[in-house]
């Protein structure tokens, strides 16, 4: 009897570990030694450089009517959230669009960041995009980030 219950203490210990490390090796904070990727940076980093023109709350420059043309006859910067078209894109996809920047007819251009934000930076804004998604989306878009660069994590 005694030893069942050890057993069971052991097993709980092992698993907790296990969690611990689960959640550690999730954290991609090594991308950037310099800059901890906590919630509170990524956060920090999205109002700093994306809020402006994507909204604090990632609904868009022109959250009422995201994908409808302005005054200027243009569209602005699209949602980041559950609406938005950003999670059909793949992690490697996004760092690109983000370090280059996008310029197309009809719509404001998006800002390079590549001399601006390191790639751990740019990763850690996509982890607070992602906070906006549904389930379904963050595994869906998961799983397109994985066969589109199986080397990166
Ligand atoms: C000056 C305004 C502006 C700022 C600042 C800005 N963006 Fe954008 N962004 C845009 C516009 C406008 C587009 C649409 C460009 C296009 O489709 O050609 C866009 C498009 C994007 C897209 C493509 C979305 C899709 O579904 O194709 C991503 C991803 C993105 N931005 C991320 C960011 C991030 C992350 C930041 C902060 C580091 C940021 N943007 C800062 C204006 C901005």
């Amino acid at each position: 009897m005694k030893s069942t219950r050890y057993g069971i203490i052991i097993v709980c210990l092992v698993s907790l570990v296990l969690v611990g490390c689960g959640q550690s090796s999730q954290d991609r904070s090594d991308n950037n030694p310099s800059t901890e990727n906590t919630i509170a940076t990524r956060q920090a980093l999205y109002v700093t450089h994306c809020a402006a023109c994507h909204g604090a709350e990632g609904k868009g420059q022109f959250p009422d009517d995201p994908y409808g043309l302005d005054a200027n006859d243009l569209v602005g910067a699209p949602p980041h959230d559950a609406t938005g078209h950003t999670w059909h894109h793949p992690d490697a996809a996004l760092v690109q669009i983000i370090q280059n920047g996008r310029s197309q007819p009809g719509v404001y251009p998006m800002p390079a960041f590549g001399d601006k934000l390191t790639q751990g930076e740019i990763l850690a804004i996509l982890d607070y995009l992602k906070t906006w998604w549904t389930p379904e989306q963050v595994v869906a878009q998961a799983t397109a980030s994985a066969q589109y660069t199986p080397s990166v994590p």
